[in-house]
């Protein structure tokens, strides 16, 4: 079974490691699909997004990381895989997942969503706050991978100069 895991990714962190991981040893292969949205603009752009998330999965043979643009269905429907897959964090999330669940099955009736639990250690992580603490010089060393440590510091250092 493949399915895809679709997200901004702005930066991928842990908590989004942690699903790709789990998933990964679950499903045949996991498409981790990128959202290009030309509309926000995003701390990283989308080729730096995918290449952050290319490293930090590089270990995991059937995962396959894509970028899309526009509407989830139909990249779904591009791509024939019809079961999404998002991490749930806390009660929080689902109120939108839920919504976004619906919003997809009801623009095409093909498409699944499951929802994977997050690590109860990752129930307060997002790109927002891992943002939010490295803009200051917060340490976000056991929150992000490594590559993408090093490219949240090198960013904000470009922004200050
Ligand atoms: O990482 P995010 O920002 O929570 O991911 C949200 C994402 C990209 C999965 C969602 O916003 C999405 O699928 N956007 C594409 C537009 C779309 O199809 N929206 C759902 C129907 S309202």
């Amino acid at each position: 079974m493949r399915v895809i895991y679709p997200g901004s990714f702005d930066p991928v962190t842990n908590g989004h490691l942690d699903i790709i991981n789990r998933s990964s040893s679950m499903f045949d292969e996991v498409v981790v699909a990128v959202l290009d949205n030309r509309s926000k603009t995003p701390l990283f752009s989308i080729e730096e997004r995918v290449e952050l998330i290319e490293n930090a999965t590089s270990h995991l043979n059937n995962v396959k990381i894509d970028r899309f643009e526009g509407l989830l269905v139909d990249y779904i429907e591009t791509m024939g895989i019809y079961t999404v897959l998002r991490g749930l964090r806390a009660v929080s999330d689902y109120e939108s997942e839920i919504r976004n669940a619906l919003a997809n099955k009801n623009l095409n009736n093909k498409v699944e969503t499951i929802f994977m639990v997050s690590k109860a250690e990752y129930t307060f992580l997002s790109s927002s706050v891992v943002k939010e603490i490295a803009s200051f010089g917060g340490n976000v060393k056991n929150i992000v991978p490594p590559n993408v440590n090093l490219a949240l510091s090198k960013k904000y250092k470009q922004m200050e100069e």
